[in-house]
């Protein structure tokens, strides 16, 4: 069986790595020429932990290949995983061009048996589409079937969720695409779940709601906590240590970004409306989201008072540690407020400048990307950490203090215990506890 990937982005480079892996012969394609040209030597055009070792060794055994020739990769393959992106569009719902653009050529490079997964978090009934879309404009008598496998990996630990996934959602229509996808995921076999294919679709969409939710909950109860003596992070913990409720994403702070949960809450709320179910649950959450920047925004007022011209140090710019990747990020509108309001921004993150940089270019003296976090925050007026990077965590904090102009941090991530780093001589503003 060869396996056809279909768009190179994270999740599809992971997915070809990770199958490559597992032992099956696996070719790439995407849309981007000169992504394709780095893969093909051998470089992988992301920051992802582990993925390039592994890349290199399934790349010496031959398994993986790349083409920038997208009717070629279908050809070639017997089974094809949809990997292209579905951005949102203007009023939440995903824009589902690339998909169905996916799906004309599949039909016009129909030569033999396909099965076609759909990897990309997709709304519910897609698959309905692709069918549709295949079945106009194919020109053969090849028959072939659809199938859902969404993909629950995460960006910064994405190699290992692959390699050790909780479950794996096979949605299909009959047995033939069942018994394919089972092979292919022959090493996981106690960790398949078989559905019908709507089903595995609104799995994906249903479980990262669900976790965008709990981070909107325990922000919202970081709220209650700023106007009382409670602790945001000892509510989290008490609340966690109940196994029904658990302790993983209880995290508050500036909020989720990334390209998933903002995206995929909007598209879930859009297609429950559509349907002509009530979706203000999740509306509320998205707001509650939406609402962080403002209230970390007003938390660097109440330290500062005017932003003009003061200088600020933001450390961590990718929307989580352990990324390059700034989509949604939260460090995205909290520096072009800081824009908007004339402060001197001094940048640094471990992996995300250059990405940045395409956003917002370097332009002294008002924005300026450093290479070390400490070049970062000398003479700054105010420190802001956006991302909690381990390398943040571990800062020596009296060398840091001793760089500042004035030492006050506005933490976003709560890396620091309040009574400590005030010990050391800080002003320290957090989430949710004093
Ligand atoms: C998310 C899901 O966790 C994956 O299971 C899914 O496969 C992926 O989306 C996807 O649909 O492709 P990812 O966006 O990579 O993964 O990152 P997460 O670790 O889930 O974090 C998302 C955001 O939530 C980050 O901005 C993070 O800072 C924030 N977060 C997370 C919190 O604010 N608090 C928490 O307690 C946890």
């Amino acid at each position: 069986m060869k396996i056809g990937i279909i768009g190179t982005g994270y999740v599809g480079l992971v997915t070809a790595v990770g199958l490559a892996e597992l032992g099956h012969q696996v070719i790439a394609t995407d849309k981007d020429i000169n992504k394709i040209k780095k893969l093909e030597q051998g470089i992988i055009p992301i920051y992802e932990p582990g993925l390039e070792e592994l890349f290199s060794k399934v790349r010496a055994k031959g398994l993986i290949s790349f083409t920038p020739d997208l009717s070629a990769a279908i050809r070639a393959a017997d089974v094809i995983f949809v990997c292209v992106g579905t951005p949102p569009t203007a009023d939440g719902s995903a824009d589902m061009s690339q998909i169905e653009e996916v799906a004309r050529k599949i039909a016009e490079n129909l030569n033999n048996y396909k099965l076609i997964v759909e990897k990309s978090t997709v709304p519910v009934k897609t698959s309905y589409w692709i069918k549709r879309t295949i079945n106009l404009y194919k020109k053969t008598e090849a028959i072939f079937d659809i199938a859902s496998n969404p993909e629950f990996l995460r960006e910064g630990t994405a190699v290992h969720d692959f390699l050790n996934p909780d479950r794996i959602i096979i949605g299909v229509e009959n047995e033939r695409a069942r018994d394919i996808l089972l092979k292919i995921y022959e090493n996981f076999q106690d960790k398949i779940l078989v559905t019908n294919i709507d089903t595995a679709e609104l799995i994906k969409h249903a479980s990262n709601s669900f976790l965008a939710l709990k981070i909107s909950f325990i922000n919202l109860m970081a709220n209650i906590c700023e106007k009382t003596e409670a602790d945001i992070e000892q509510v989290a913990l008490g609340m966690g240590l109940d196994p029904r409720i658990g302790r993983e994403f209880l995290r508050a702070g500036i909020g989720y970004g990334g390209s998933c949960f903002p995206k995929d809450i909007k598209a879930l709320t859009k297609i429950g409306e559509e349907l002509g179910v009530e979706m203000g649950l999740l509306r509320e959450a998205d707001k509650i989201n939406q609402d962080r920047i403002r209230l970390f925004l007003e938390k660097v007022r109440r330290a500062l008072w005017v932003l003009k011209e003061k200088r600020i140090a933001v450390l961590g710019l990718s929307f989580k540690p352990n990324t390059d990747d700034i989509r949604e990020a939260p460090s995205l509108k909290i520096i072009g407020e800081l824009r908007r309001e004339v402060a001197l921004v001094q940048l640094y993150d471990p992996k995300a400048m250059d990405n940045m940089k395409q956003v917002f270019p370097e332009e002294p003296p008002y924005l300026v990307y450093h290479p070390t976090l400490y070049d970062a925050v000398k003479d700054a007026n105010a420190l802001l950490i956006l991302t909690e990077w381990d390398e943040f965590r571990q800062m020596d904090l009296l060398r840091i203090k001793n760089l500042m102009a004035n030492p006050i941090i506005i933490d976003g991530r709560n890396l620091f215990e309040p009574s400590e780093i005030r010990k050391l001589g800080f002003e320290y503003y957090c989430i949710g506890r004093r």
